[in-house]
């Protein structure tokens, strides 16, 4: 048997400049420069760093296996070299998801998200990275529900012999710390019984029922329950293999042709429109926003990111920025309208999020202040 490739997301937002916007530069270089330190040591075999609005993404490869206490101290190392320099240029939220003083041996815990997989490469292996910011990970369940329980949106799921076979759906509770895997095709209403309450559910893992081994994993590190109390919306990874058995890469990229509602935005309080786009135009311009999502895709070659680059280079890639072109202009546009329909609603729901998920609220001190005016009613 193949010795399996693993695929390790972890990811952090650690300051940006002016709000929530984009890191700066030289953050991103640190975090190159570290990776880069890494592979020549040969801790990882690969690496590409990125972001999506002031989230920096770190996607790494290796031989490690999932939760190897190497490579999640490389993420560790490098969100806490970027965090000095944020500190310096006194960024906005500067080491804002580094919540713990000292690495324990795993990332999950520590505040940055973390998505990660192993299979066996397959003779073509093409990976999509999706990266969004300004919203959590239950965004996610809509438009994977969309591609692997709907065959009126995955032709695949009807003419694809292995694709057939369905798929094994981990959810997780988010809320109460509970997980189930449940099966497509068979049990796919009881799953979106579930999966439609974006406030407690969501996606971890989708596995193929064809011997195939993964087909997605999504960050779900619930940043405001990992630290006991609200430090940022916990702005997802999914990280999606394709083809053959799986989804098509056309078959995931459709899904977000359709305008759709997910909750962050402003303050991480706002329902707003997710606005799909290139990692160069993903920075939060209106109202902190819209939420973005970005699409970047490559090969796996004998456990590296093959991108439009030249062969063998690491770390130094040019993956397939799928959102990028001008078809998502509409979609695109659709979402500034959405978006802007939603504020006219002010502070009111369903523009702001239900009690339970604001991040911000006065309410506790309204109450407390009216407590003596306070009565019972007739
Ligand atoms: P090609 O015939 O171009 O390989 O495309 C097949 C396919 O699956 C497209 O989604
Ligand atoms: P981030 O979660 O992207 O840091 O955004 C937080 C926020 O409050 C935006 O208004
Ligand atoms: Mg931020
Ligand atoms: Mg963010």
């Amino acid at each position: 048997m193949a010795e399996k490739v693993t695929i390790s997301v972890i990811k952090a937002d650690v300051g940006s400049v002016c709000g929530h916007t984009r890191p700066h530069p030289s953050m991103i270089e640190k975090c190159k420069e570290t990776l880069a330190d890494a592979a020549k040591q040969g801790i990882i075999e690969d690496f590409y760093v990125t972001r999506v609005g002031d989230d920096i993404n770190l996607f790494m490869s290796h031989y490690k296996g999932e939760n190897n206490a190497e490579v999640h101290k490389l993420g560790w190392d490098a969100f806490t070299e970027a965090t000095k320099l944020a500190k310096q240029m006194k960024l906005y939220g500067a080491g804002q998801d580094i919540l713990t003083d000292a690495f324990s041996g795993n990332i999950k815990g520590a505040g940055p998200g973390s998505a990660e997989m192993s299979f066996e490469e397959r003779p073509a292996e093409p990976v999509i990275f999706f990266m969004a910011d300004k919203t959590e990970p239950s965004a996610y369940s809509l438009p994977l529900s969309r591609i692997y329980l709907d065959p009126f949106t995955t032709t695949g799921l009807v003419i694809d012999a292995k694709a057939k076979k369905g798929f094994d759906v981990e959810i997780h509770d988010v809320l109460d710390h509970k997980k189930v895997v449940m099966s497509s095709p068979e049990e796919t209403l009881s799953i979106l019984s579930l999966l439609g309450d974006t406030s407690r559910y969501a996606i971890k893992r989708i596995t193929s029922r064809a011997g195939i081994g993964p087909a997605c994993v999504v960050s779900t590190d619930k940043l405001n329950l990992t630290a006991g109390k609200y430090v940022g919306k916990d702005d997802p990874v999914c990280v999606c293999r394709a083809q053959s058995g799986l989804p098509s890469v056309g078959e995931y990229l459709q899904v977000f042709m359709n305008t759709m509602l997910v909750a962050g935005w402003m303050r991480g309080s706002h329902y707003g429109a997710w606005y799909p786009c290139s990692p160069d135009n993903s920075d939060p311009t209106y109202f902190d926003g819209p939420p973005r999502i970005c699409a970047l895709g490559f090969q796996m070659c004998n456990g590296r990111f093959q991108g439009l680059e030249k062969y063998g280079t690491v770390g130094d890639h040019v993956p397939m920025d799928f959102f990028k072109g001008a078809e998502w202009d509409y979609v695109r546009q659709r979402a500034v309208k959405a978006s802007k329909f939603m504020r006219s609603m002010g502070p009111f729901m369903p523009a702001i999020l239900g009690p339970e998920e604001m991040e911000y609220t006065s309410r506790p001190a309204v109450l407390n202040e009216l407590k003596q005016r306070l009565e019972d009613l007739d």
